[in-house]
């Protein structure tokens, strides 16, 4: 029997490695200060919890549809419509196993062998693996402190070519936690529009923005009502484990998501899809944007705390709750540094290795999901190390 290619090739996701590392040496009694994985830390809102206890009355759960609960689809349809001012038709919704299944079907959807899909390098690791799953080839365009290592419009020129079928971005980004300004993402946009192809804007971390002088961060849709739009519970409802999310589609790529939905998964987590209901009530949502300011003040913590550590972060987040800095002067690479920095200090982090090529050896993520009190021990446990 013999392995499929793309199973033998595809390359580990070094942060659960690190997290898997991290839970032996908590099994062998050491304290460990987790920084390694974007979870938040505060758990479901209490309503979702509540409405989760509700839904376990012995109603039977069967399958929804595979494009998820009616109900929920017209909830997330008026989220857009209250916070992000974009007319949402629910049909054009699909209720996935997290932000996760969403790439999976839309990258199922639109990608074809020898098919082009350019990216930010450094960008979320999985999206290379499931484009690589469905013959696609990767094109990571390096990018720098000076365009927020997010691609911009000259980049993304600069990149194409015949074969290029989709333009995919996380904004904010994992792992540098930066936002593409919203003129220059509406110019990526246009420019990949005129020329044909897919734009596929992962939004998982936009709830977590920063607000803007007029209010919460837009949606792509507001400037690209056809481009396909990935969230999730995951992050700002902070709903890791109940794997639930969504992805906007265009009309047109409705019908082959939802045969393709059907094929793969019937449907997405039906007692979670009943809870998740809650999540768009004012108070839920007044409950979100309260972490979202939790997390900002953390990000000062870590900003500063790293600062006096001497471990540069030059390009500072305003979305996602990631520090992405540079080790260079320690004199280690980012393996050596998180390595090191596990074994001797007790302190999860992860290598840019996890991220792509380019800012690989001088990059390590830190995640500040986590509590101020864990983020001031952790920092003040790799100040020691650096230190010595
Ligand atoms: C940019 C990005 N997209 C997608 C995901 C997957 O999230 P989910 O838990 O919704 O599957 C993550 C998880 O960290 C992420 O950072």
């Amino acid at each position: 029997m013999r392995l499929a290619h793309r199973a033998a090739s595809a390359s580990p996701f070094y942060a659960m490695a690190v997290s898997q590392r991290a839970a032996e040496l908590e099994a062998a009694g050491h304290s460990v200060v987790r920084l390694c994985l974007g979870e938040p830390d505060f758990g479901a809102p209490q309503a979702v919890r509540d409405a989760m206890r509700d839904a376990m009355d012995g109603r039977p759960l069967p399958y929804t549809s595979a494009t998820g609960l009616p109900a929920l689809r017209e909830k997330i349809a008026r989220f857009y419509r209250a916070r992000h001012g974009v007319e949402v038709d629910p049909a054009r919704i699909i209720v996935t196993s997290g932000a996760s299944a969403a790439l999976l079907l839309v990258t199922a959807a639109t990608i074809d062998p020898g098919d082009e899909v350019i990216l930010a390098d450094p960008s979320y690791p999985c999206n290379r693996e499931l484009i690589a799953t469905f013959g696609g080839r990767v094109v990571a365009v390096p990018t720098t402190a000076q365009t927020r290592f997010q691609l911009d419009a000259e980049a993304v020129r600069g990149a194409w070519t015949e074969r290029t079928a989709a333009v995919m971005i996380a904004t904010p980004s994992n792992p540098t936690g930066t936002s593409i300004p919203a003129g220059e993402l509406a110019e990526i946009c246009a420019l990949t529009r005129d020329r044909g192809a897919w734009r596929i804007i992962d939004e998982i971390y936009l709830d977590l923005s920063d607000p803007t002088p007029h209010g919460p961060a837009r949606s792509v849709l507001s400037v690209d009502p056809d481009a396909v739009v990935i969230n999730s519970f995951s992050k700002y409802f902070s709903m890791t484990g109940w794997r639930l999310g969504w992805c906007v589609l265009p009309h047109t790529l409705v019908p082959a998501a939802e045969r393709l939905a059907m094929n793969y998964f019937i449907c997405a987590s039906t007692p979670a899809q009943v809870a998740a209901q809650v999540c768009f009530t004012d108070d839920t949502i007044a409950e979100c944007d309260r972490r979202r300011q939790e997390f900002a003040a953390r990000r000062s913590v870590v900003l500063a705390g790293l600062a006096e550590i001497g471990l540069p972060v030059t390009a500072a987040p305003d979305g996602a709750f990631y520090a992405y800095f540079d080790v260079t002067a320690t004199g280690m690479d980012s393996w050596k540094f998180c390595e090191r920095a596990l074994r001797e200090a007790h302190v999860a982090l992860t290598p840019g290795r996890d991220f792509g090529t380019h800012t690989a050896d001088s990059h390590v993520r830190l995640s500040y999901a986590a509590s101020r009190d864990e983020l001031r021990e952790g920092l003040a446990r790799l100040g020691r190390f650096v230190r010595a």
